[in-house]
C-alpha cells in the first residue's frame, strides 16, 4: 500500500483537549483510520458502519479476513443497539466491569457489515475506561471498531511510539496520550450460552468473573490461539519454572548463545536482574502479576531492537493466566526449568 502521512497529537490523558478529540472523531467518522490510547492497550479506530473504512483497517494491519473487531461503546446503554438480548449474567458483569478491560460477546443483530464480525452472528462489545478513548468516540457518533493498533501477530502497542513502529506511514492519525496504563489486553468472554466462556485471558481474570457471576467461566481458547500473536521480531525463548530452576537454565542457555556470537537479551522480574549478564530489561515484580503486565509489551519492543534472542523468564499461571499465556504466545519455544537441566 501507498505510504500517507501520520499525524501525531499530543493530549493529557485525563484531561484531554476537547479540539483534538473532535478532529480525531471527524476523521473516524469520514472513513479515516486513528489510534489511541485505551485503558489496556492503543487501538485503531474506524468507522463501523463503513463498509470501506472497515476494508482499510484489516489492510493497514495486515489483519486475517475472519478474525471479527471489538466494537467500542462510549456507554453502556449503547449495546442494547447491537446485540439480540443482555443476558442477567451480562448484565451484572456490565454493571461492574463497564467501563473497563471487559469484552462481552453477545448474540449480535446483524446491524454491521460482516467484515466486522468476520461473518459470525457474535458481536464482541466494550466500553473502554479511558477519557481519550471515550472522548474520541464520542465525537465520532458513529460506531467505532478498534482492534490493538499493531501489525497483525506483533506485541500489542502500549505507547504511541509503538504504533508509528508498526504503522506509521499506514494509518491517518496517532492521539498520543502516553503509556496505556494496564498494558495487556481486554479480557474476551463469551456470554450467549448458560456458562459464560473466556475466548481470551486479559485484565480481568477468571476468579473476578465467577465472583461476580456466582458461575466458574469455562475456558475455550478463541481465535488468536490459532495463529502466531504477540511475536516480538527475534525468537523469543520462555523459560518456566522455579525461581532458582528459571535462573540457572537461562544462564546455561545464555552462554550457549553468546558462544555462538548471538546477541542475547534477558528479560527477567525486577528483584533478579542482578543474577544476570549482559543486556536485561527488568519488567515487574514475582508475584504481582499487574506489575509485569504494565511493561511487557514495551520490554519485548526495546529488546527486539538491540539483541538476536530474547530469554525471558515465566509467570506462574496461577499469579496471572493473562501474563502467562501472552508470553507463551510470543515465545517461539516453552522451555519447564528442571526438567532434565
Ligand atoms: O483491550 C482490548 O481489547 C484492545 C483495545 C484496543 O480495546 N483491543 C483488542 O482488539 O485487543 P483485537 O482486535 O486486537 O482483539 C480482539 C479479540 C480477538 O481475539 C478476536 O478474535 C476477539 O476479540 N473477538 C472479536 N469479536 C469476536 C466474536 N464475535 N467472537 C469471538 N471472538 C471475538
Ligand atoms: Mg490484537
Amino acid at each position: 500500500m501507498a505510504a500517507i502521512s501520520t499525524v501525531v497529537w499530543h493530549v493529557d490523558p485525563n484531561r484531554p483537549e476537547a479540539g483534538i478529540l473532535k478532529e480525531a472523531g471527524a476523521l473516524i467518522r469520514r472513513g479515516r483510520l486513528v489510534a489511541f490510547p485505551t485503558e489496556t492497550v492503543y487501538g485503531l479506530g474506524a468507522n463501523a458502519s463503513d463498509p470501506a473504512a472497515v476494508a482499510a483497517l484489516f489492510e493497514a494491519k495486515g489483519r486475517p479476513a475472519d478474525n471479527p473487531l471489538i466494537l467500542h461503546l462510549a456507554a453502556a446503554d449503547e449495546a442494547l443497539h447491537y446485540v439480540r438480548d443482555v443476558p442477567p449474567l451480562a448484565a451484572k458483569l456490565i454493571e461492574v466491569f463497564w467501563p473497563g478491560p471487559l469484552t462481552l460477546v453477545f448474540a449480535g443483530l446483524r446491524m454491521l457489515s460482516p467484515l466486522v464480525t468476520g461473518g459470525l452472528p457474535t458481536i464482541a462489545l466494550r466500553v473502554p475506561a479511558h477519557p481519550v478513548a471515550l472522548g474520541i468516540i464520542r465525537a465520532a457518533d458513529v460506531p467505532v471498531v478498534a482492534p490493538s493498533a499493531n501489525l497483525s501477530g506483533r506485541p500489542s502497542p502500549t505507547t504511541a511510539e509503538h504504533v508509528i513502529a508498526d504503522l506509521g506511514g499506514r494509518i491517518d492519525a496517532v492521539v498520543d496520550g502516553g503509556s496505556a496504563p494496564i498494558g495487556i489486553e481486554s479480557t474476551v468472554l463469551d456470554v450467549t450460552g448458560p456458562v459464560p466462556r473466556v475466548l481470551r485471558h486479559g485484565a480481568v481474570s477468571t476468579g473476578e468473573i465467577a465472583a461476580v457471576t456466582g458461575v466458574m467461566p469455562e475456558e475455550v481458547p478463541g481465535m488468536e490461539a490459532k495463529r502466531p500473536h504477540y511475536r516480538p521480531r527475534v525468537p523469543l525463548v520462555l523459560v518456566e519454572g522455579q525461581p532458582q530452576a528459571i535462573i540457572g537454565r537461562i544462564l546455561q542457555l545464555y552462554n550457549k548463545h553468546m558462544a555462538e556470537g548471538k546477541r542475547v537479551g534477558i528479560l527477567a522480574r525486577e528483584e533478579r536482574i542482578h543474577d544476570y549478564p549482559g543486556i536485561v530489561m527488568a519488567c515487574g515484580r514475582g508475584e504481582d502479576a499487574r506489575s509485569v503486565a504494565a511493561c511487557l509489551y514495551t520490554a519485548i519492543r526495546r529488546l527486539e531492537a538491540d539483541v538476536d534472542i530474547i530469554l525471558a523468564e515465566g509467570v506462574p499461571a496461577q499469579t496471572g493466566a493473562a501474563v502467562s499465556e501472552r508470553l507463551r504466545q510470543a515465545a517461539s519455544q516453552v522451555i519447564q526449568a528442571g526438567d532434565g537441566l
